[in-house]
């Protein structure tokens, strides 16, 4: 395969602790040696300093490059929310839309995270046209990658709650025209995992995209049901991109699905 990345998301640091959780990913990555970890938000629980200090600290360890979003949870919960939403995500991460390259690979981070809004998500426009840019950065052959925290397909039982980011059908449709070969999210902690033709009708001739929204890699609320806990592997080559679910299972993170999608 040519390219490789991880996908986590809400990790939600802080809410409990994860010490087995966070050793098993270690082992798991230097077995599958990703080029890159993408992290697509809620990375605390609550927005605080020293939880998006100690998520990074957690993610950097792991030794490939981080490109990461901000979710929902990672706002600060207090009236800064309002006035200045990312000084600490920022001040951490430089950026709340990164951009990443590794060999065969070029990644593209937008924040779906809007302040007044607890739950919903959205993008603009202007988010939009830069992300379009920013994909037509890539080299010629490089896997093209989007990633937001609020999902754009939902998982089968998922309560009404968790809405999809808004506008959803042009938010895809612009990252597939710029090119996105594969579009990450998370949020509604629950795997899903779709080609574009399998839920809307584009044409023959229209390039596959795959959708893919991870499950949590925390368990802020164990009690919860229709929470699960697991994270994706995702590789590309020319022929088909490949996306494997691991769960956490028997005390490690244990291979639950893989899914081919063709890409011609
Ligand atoms: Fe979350
Ligand atoms: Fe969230």
């Amino acid at each position: 395969m040519d390219a490789r990345l991880l996908h986590v998301s809400d990790l939600h640091v802080g809410a409990h602790q994860q010490r087995d959780a966070e050793q098993a990913l270690a082992r798991l990555v230097e077995r599958l040696e990703p080029q890159l970890v993408v992290a697509s938000g809620d990375l605390a629980h609550r927005g605080r300093s020293q939880q998006l200090e100690r998520a990074a600290e957690f993610l950097r360890s792991l030794g490939p490059p981080v490109l990461a979003v901000p979710g929902n949870h990672d706002l600060p919960y207090a009236w800064t929310r309002f006035v200045r939403p990312w000084t600490e995500f920022e001040r951490i991460w430089e950026t709340t839309e990164p951009t990443a390259s590794a060999p065969r690979l070029h990644v593209v981070g937008l924040n779906s995270v809007r302040p007044f809004r607890h739950q919903g998500g959205a993008v603009s426009n202007a988010q939009l046209e830069r992300a379009a840019e920013r994909l037509g950065a890539a080299v010629p052959g490089a896997l093209r990658v989007a990633v937001l925290h609020h999902h754009l397909i939902g998982a089968p039982w998922r309560a009404a709650r968790k809405r999809p980011v808004s506008r959803r059908n042009r938010v895809l449709g612009t990252l597939v025209d710029a090119g996105a070969d594969l579009i990450l999210a998370g949020h509604i902690h629950q795997a899903a995992v779709s080609e574009r033709h399998e839920f809307e009708v584009v044409g023959d001739e229209a390039r596959a995209a795959v959708v893919a929204i991870a499950p949590g890699l925390g368990q802020p609320r164990p009690r919860r049901l229709g929470e699960a806990r697991g994270l994706h592997i995702h590789e590309a080559d020319a022929d088909a991109i490949v996306v494997r679910t691991f769960r956490w299972a028997h005390g490690d993170w244990t291979l639950g699905a893989e899914r081919r999608f063709l890409r011609s």
